[in-house]
């Protein structure tokens, strides 16, 4: 199941991590993304619209790979899953969710900063991890020292937290990375101002990095 979802987030590459005050901005925002090239999403669950907001870009907006972020207690597990998300990552690994998540079938990427988490999450059968939060975490020279002993066994992860259009292009070239996640693309604000125009054009330039980035790895490796 790990390999299917490297592959998915990998063709994905960049997760725009959205906060939806009002249900209404969901669409619109999901809609920006896919006009410039974003086709997945981490929507988190730090507002009272969260869930009906993920509900409706399940629905409504097929096309875009949805996965709920902030998914911190069993109970959020269960919701996100019959509200229709592909997946689910946390900030952090909590044994509690990850076992509500096995029993809910959903595919789930728990976050980790060290080698312990690394441990822990392997013990559940866990190989796909949000690196979390990467920038202050140590970035990717971090993730790589971290990584080392692991590597042999097929790990992958998603970096979020502190990531922005200067410093992506680094992670998504790095054989490590299935895909990257931020809230530059969309951040709270311009969806609060319904500001669609720039989204679209924050994603179209975020899609254009991360091609870049791909194919000066492609082409040195
Ligand atoms: C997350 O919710 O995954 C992170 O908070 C995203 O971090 P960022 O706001 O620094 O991109």
């Amino acid at each position: 199941m790990e390999v299917i979802w490297k592959q998915r987030l990998h063709e994905c590459g960049i997760l725009a991590v959205l906060t939806i005050d009002r249900v209404e901005d969901a669409i619109p925002a999901a809609e920006a993304l896919l006009r410039g090239g974003i086709f997945g999403i981490e929507l988190t669950l730090r507002t009272t619209s969260a869930l009906d907001a993920l509900r409706t870009i399940c629905e409504k907006v097929p096309e875009m790979l949805v996965g709920a972020g902030t998914v911190i207690t069993p109970q959020q597990v269960v919701e996100v899953a019959q509200a229709g998300a592909d997946f689910a990552v946390s900030p952090g690994l909590n044994i509690k969710v990850l076992e509500a998540a096995e029993e809910a079938d959903l595919p789930f990427f728990p976050g980790i900063m060290s080698p312990s988490d690394i441990e822990t999450a392997l013990e559940y059968g866990h190989k796909l991890l949000k690196y979390f939060p990467a920038e202050t975490a140590g970035g990717l020279s971090h993730l790589e020292a971290m990584a080392t002993p692991y590597k042999h066994l097929g790990i992958s992860f998603i970096p979020l937290g502190g990531l922005n259009k200067e410093n992506c292009g680094n992670y998504l070239s790095h054989p490590l990375i299935s895909a990257i996640g931020g809230s530059w693309i969309a951040p709270q604000k311009l969806i609060q101002s319904k500001s669609w125009d720039i989204i679209e054009e924050n994603a179209r330039e975020a899609s254009l990095i991360m091609k870049q980035a791909r194919s000066k790895h492609a082409a040195t490796s």
